[in-house]
């Protein structure tokens, strides 16, 4: 058998953070044995919590036969955590130098087969990949937190990524229940988190100029538009802002309104001022529920809404890109 068809059965994390310990939720509920690596003595500790928060949840979305809590191994040993693994996802603090030296040592330690993504939410894959001997099964694997219940995960390539290793990743992801969504060309922030950003750039500036607290922003994401994303994008959302006439109406309607100068493309400066008025205001909004309530609430909505999208969209299993 050769190393692309090889089950995948090991996989490797390494940076557990809040988005390392979601892929080891995650690969741990679809039955696969797990190593995580952190050079932070406390990270074990966190890496259990996080799994013991996530488990109920994937419990009942369902997991794999054998899947269990215990397959997972921590250790602060790179190289002893990568080693064996198919494969390996790295997730180190968003630095470029740092998440750079660690995809090399990850690359040395690692099986020459094996394939390695990173979870960066917006470095390229041509820079992070620049100093390892084997940079062709090296690319940017970004997910969504949760990682153990959004399936979105963009694979992009760089210039020394080669393209089969890329739908051999593709393969892997969707071994662990994700939607692989193969980005054409390596672009700062890849897709999804453009996207994100500027709805975050325009978030801020109506804080920063008071014309909203972040509860109202929030307010206006949450009962209008985020209600619509969740089944349907921008576009499709607006081929039926259209009416019979779809996109082409929607444009000769609303494509005049795109030269308004209503969007700031620069952020607004982070100064102390704004950010106490947006951490006060997700603090309210909190109303004294901990992170970990807000998690177990979200995740309880989001295991919901996934059966939702799938009983609304059958047709979109499996498929790459649609919807
Ligand atoms: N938080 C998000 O919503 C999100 C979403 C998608 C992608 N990402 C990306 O995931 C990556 C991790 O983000 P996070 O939010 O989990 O950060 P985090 O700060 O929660 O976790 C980072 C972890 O990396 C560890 N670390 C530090 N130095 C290390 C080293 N040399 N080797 C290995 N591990 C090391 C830290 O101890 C920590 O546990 C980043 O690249 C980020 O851009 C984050």
């Amino acid at each position: 058998m050769s190393a692309s068809e090889t089950p995948l059965e090991r996989v490797a994390i390494v940076g557990a953070g809040v988005i390392g310990n979601g892929w080891a939720a995650r690969c741990l509920a679809h039955g696969l044995d797990v190593t995580v690596t952190d050079p932070d003595p406390d990270a074990e500790r966190r890496l259990h919590e996080a799994i013991e928060t996530a488990w109920p949840t994937l419990e009942k979305r369902g997991v794999a036969p054998g899947a269990s809590r215990n397959r997972v191994r921590f250790t602060t040993d790179l190289a002893d955590a990568v080693a064996g693994a198919q494969l390996i996802q790295e997730n180190a603090p968003e630095r470029e130098g740092l998440k750079r030296e660690v995809l090399a040592r990850i690359d040395a330690a690692a099986d020459p087969d094996a394939i390695i993504g990173s979870s960066t939410s917006g470095l390229l894959p041509s820079t992070l990949q620049a100093d390892c001997s084997h940079p062709e099964r090296v690319m940017v694997a970004h997910p969504f937190n949760p990682v153990y219940l959004l399936p979105l995960v963009e694979l992009v390539g760089g210039e020394q990524t080669d393209p089969a290793a890329v739908q051999r990743g593709a393969e892997l992801y969707r071994v662990i229940g994700m939607r692989p969504l193969i980005v054409r060309r390596e672009i700062e922030g890849h897709i999804a988190d453009r996207l994100m950003e500027a709805l975050w750039r325009e978030a801020l500036h109506l804080v920063n100029d008071g014309v909203a607290t972040t509860e109202e922003v929030d307010a206006a994401v949450v009962y209008g538009a985020g209600l619509r994303w969740s089944l349907m994008g921008t576009f499709l959302t607006f081929h039926l802002a259209g009416g019979e006439g779809g996109m082409r109406h929607m444009l000769e309607q609303f494509g005049p309104a795109l030269k308004l100068p209503w969007t700031k493309l620069e952020a607004p400066e982070l100064t102390d001022e704004l950010i106490e008025r947006v951490a006060d205001g997700c603090e309210h909004q909190a109303a004294g529920r901990s992170v970990q309530q807000l998690e177990a609430r979200r995740d309880e909505f989001l295991r919901r809404l996934l059966d939702l999208v799938s009983e609304y969209w059958p047709e979109a299993e499996g498929l790459e890109g649609r919807i």
